[in-house]
């Protein structure tokens, strides 16, 4: 099959053609860190702004049953991303966590009206402090709070995190007594997962953000020592990338995770990537799936459509016997049962298997249709892992902005919708 279309790839020649802007992409990455003009870099190494999260994180497991955090874009994603890796059933007497990011009265609703206002706590996170959606979210409940806890007591159920200086969250911050952790202004929101913005939430949900460090750290450090920037894999990533999009028409990346709890990474990834490549015409579309069920509805187009995409496949360790998840759960498909239905290869063989064989037959169908597929396979979904590929993500990224000349770290496009939006609120007052 791969014959009769032509796979669709980079040669030797293409590939290297990168190399010396990638070891400049590298050798600059090193100096923003030894010099910490880019602090993200120095996040995986630090250890001495924990204490005030954990006791923050303790006391907000131990006082709350519901911990609802507010914030968009790159102020909550990161977080999601981590908690949705965890197992519940591991994370010990955790409170619920309800990562609120839109506004849509429905869902919002749904969520605030069940809590019990006096055992929930509240993370507002917002970097600019100015965010129109996180704003409101907080001012529609402060109301709430004001009538369920009174003014004086508020401070105990709410954190702020924004960045330092006069802001919207800030002044509400000053006027309620709140306590604020402060957003570094040199971490974006979109690389802001390494930081308090991704790890409160992460250690109020019982998991070790320190091995979520760790595990960025070793990537980080992996990559800067990497003597051909082709054997670091982020800077390997970032000129597959950009050259299937220079060389090979390839216009947009979709990331299939095999896995639920690694659904939430690709959305988190789909705002990194978008958000810091897609300027001055450059920038490729991230789109993400879910395994098998994202088969049923768009492989016909990955296959047959426009030959315009490139494919990262994730997978990870899936649950293989019902001791490890207790009673109750489902075994085996029953022999007997499967041929009665003459579905006779479902004999005996477990959700997992059939996730497994969808996730192989479906990698290798793309790749006999000549697509450019990448493979990422995690030995254990924990939080050293996610911290190793969120800072893969991030390098990759990093460098494809360095290969394509673009800023990675702004995003002017934004600005002028973010406009429009206030000033139609504001055309309602008048
Ligand atoms: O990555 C970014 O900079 C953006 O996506 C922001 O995270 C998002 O707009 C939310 O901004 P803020 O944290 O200022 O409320």
């Amino acid at each position: 099959m791969a014959d009769k279309i032509g796979p669709q790839g980079l040669t030797p020649e293409q590939l290297e053609a990168y190399v010396p802007a990638l070891v400049e992409g590298i050798e600059a990455i090193r100096q923003k860190k030894e010099s910490g003009d880019l602090p993200l870099l120095r996040l995986p190494e630090r250890r001495d702004d924990l204490p005030e999260m954990h006791q923050i994180a303790d006391r907000y497991r131990n006082f709350f049953e519901d911990v609802v955090v507010l914030g968009t874009g790159g102020s909550s994603l990161g977080g999601r991303a981590l908690y949705t890796m965890a197992d519940p059933d591991k994370r010990g007497l955790a409170p619920r966590l309800h990562i609120v990011t839109n506004v849509d009265p429905f869902g919002f609703n749904r969520v605030i009206r069940h809590l019990d206002r006096r055992k929930t706590g509240w993370i507002v996170i917002s970097k600019s402090g100015g965010t129109a959606e996180t704003l409101m979210q907080f001012l529609s409940v402060l109301p709430l709070l004001r009538t369920t806890l009174g003014d004086a007591r508020i401070k105990e159920h709410v954190t702020i995190i924004t960045e330092p200086g006069d802001n919207p969250l800030r002044k509400l911050a000053k006027e309620f007594d709140l306590p604020v952790l402060d957003h570094d202004p040199k971490v974006g929101g979109r690389y802001s997962v390494l930081s308090v913005v991704g790890l409160l939430p992460t250690l109020i949900a019982g998991l070790d953000a320190t091995a979520v460090r760790e595990g960025a750290a070793d990537i980080l450090n992996r990559t800067l020592s990497a003597k051909d920037p082709l054997t670091a894999d982020p800077a390997l990533g970032a000129a597959i990338s950009v050259g299937l999009n220079k060389n090979a028409g390839i216009l947009a990346h979709v990331m299939l995770a095999y896995s639920d709890r690694l659904g939430s990474l690709s959305r988190w990834y789909r705002q990194l990537w978008a958000e810091s490549l897609g300027k001055k015409g450059e920038g490729t579309t991230p789109i993400y799936g879910t395994g098998p069920v994202d088969q049923h509805s768009q492989l016909q187009l990955w296959l047959d459509g426009p030959a315009d995409k490139m494919f990262t496949v994730l997978s990870g360790p899936l649950e293989e016997d019902t001791e490890n998840v207790g009673p109750g759960t489902v075994d085996p498909v029953d022999p007997t049962l499967a041929k009665l239905t003459g579905m006779d290869y479902l004999a005996g063989r477990t959700l997992a298997e059939l996730m497994d064989a969808s996730r192989r037959g479906t990698s290798e169908t793309l790749i006999q249709h000549g697509k450019p597929v990448r493979r990422i396979h995690f030995d254990a979904i924990n939080e050293y892992a996610l911290g190793g590929i969120m800072m893969h993500f991030m390098l990759e990224t990093i460098l494809s902005a360095h290969l394509l000349n673009v800023d990675p770290f702004d995003q002017p496009a934004v600005e002028h919708g973010k406009k429009l939006t206030r000033q139609y609120l504001f055309d309602l007052q008048n």
